[in-house]
């Protein structure tokens, strides 16, 4: 039988923290296994917000290192700028796509507004606008079962479906397969310095923790994290509960489990639960680090490696363009 299809994609924007990992890339690792998995380094994503020109190519690379490191399989990784027939798919379904649709959209609405706040001149892009509908290229193209995401993603997922559906109505063949969003059950992460917040990296250095820190800057952090503010409160508060979920996240469960017995009857010392999660952070980043400092030194090949395997991948993505184009009467270059 063959395997279904996974695809997801990450954008080369700030760094790889906790948040992340926990959120995405450590399930994306234990797809492998079962299913014929995609994962894209979407660069063109990536220019939809104000960015640095000088940094994105750097960036680009160090996630796919990252990537590697964590146990993505360079094999299953492309990088989206390699693969130009994504763009084209983009084109085709942006004339299949309501304005209205994509006025709905949250993302937009969230990032525009966060846009608009760095000044009065910073574009808020076309760009911005349609992003959603490259997204339904990138998971469309390679005709993906499923796609693991977090809910943020859920209307752009649904948008995707949308698309496909009106694809297949014009063109009167059941051509794109409705893709499924995966979303797993994953634990998420707070701010350290902020717990009411979400991990992110747009929050600033003190809100988040990389997951390619140094040991000694993992503790520090953990050190400093916000527990308790004010009076001790009868709920958990949300600093001390975000501690603990970094805890059990990070393969600490059975600390926990016994720290929580501690917190319950009242004994929980919060220094000491703080050691627990830095110990059990440092554990389990203490391989990811290992693998990264051979990456790093092996540069060279490892870039070939990612851009063979984008070549094979976009392999893929251009018998789909190739038969999207005589469907909707595009001549195509061979003909
Ligand atoms: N929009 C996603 C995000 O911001 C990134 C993304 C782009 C994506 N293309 C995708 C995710 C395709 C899944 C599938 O996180």
């Amino acid at each position: 039988m063959t395997k279904k299809k996974i695809l997801s994609c990450i954008q080369p924007t700030g760094k790889l923290h906790l948040g992340r990992y926990f959120g995405a890339i450590q399930n994306w690792v234990d797809l492998q296994s079962e299913y014929d998995t995609f994962y894209g380094i979407v660069n063109y994503h990536a220019m939809t917000m104000p960015y640095q020109i000088k940094n994105l190519i750097p960036a680009t690379w160090e996630l796919a290192f990252d990537l590697i490191a964590c146990g993505l399989k360079a094999e299953n990784i492309f990088i989206q700028s390699l693969i130009p027939e994504h763009v084209e798919l983009f084109w085709i379904f942006n004339t299949m796509t309501g304005y209205g649709e994509l006025k709905k959209m949250t993302q937009f609405k969230d990032k525009s507004k966060q846009v608009s706040e760095k000044g009065k001149d910073v574009l808020i892009s076309s760009g911005l606008y349609t992003y959603p509908v490259l997204q339904a290229a990138d998971i469309l193209i390679y005709k993906a079962d499923y796609v693991p995401v977090g809910k943020d993603q859920e209307q752009h997922l649904e948008l995707t479906r949308n698309i496909a559906q009106r694809f297949n109505h014009t063109v009167g063949k059941d051509f794109f397969r409705l893709p499924e969003p995966l979303f797993t059950e994953i634990p998420k992460v707070m701010s350290t310095a902020d717990p009411s917040r979400k991990m992110s990296a747009s929050l600033g250095e003190k809100h988040h923790i990389d997951l390619f820190a140094t040991p000694d800057q993992i503790t520090k952090q953990i050190k400093s994290a916000v527990t308790d503010t004010g009076a001790p409160a009868k709920k958990m508060s949300p600093g001390v509960a975000n501690l603990f979920r970094l805890l059990r996240a990070s393969g600490g469960k059975d600390q926990a489990n016994s720290l929580h017995e501690d917190y319950e009857k009242g004994m929980l010392k919060y220094g000491h639960l703080k050691e627990q999660v830095a110990r059990a952070l440092l554990e389990m980043t203490e391989p990811i680090r290992a693998r990264k400092n051979e990456i790093v030194a092996n540069k060279k090949s490892v870039k070939n490696t990612i851009k063979q395997s984008s070549e094979e991948i976009r392999i893929v993505a251009q018998e789909t363009i190739r038969e999207v184009k005589d469907l909707v009467g595009l001549l195509n270059v061979k003909f």
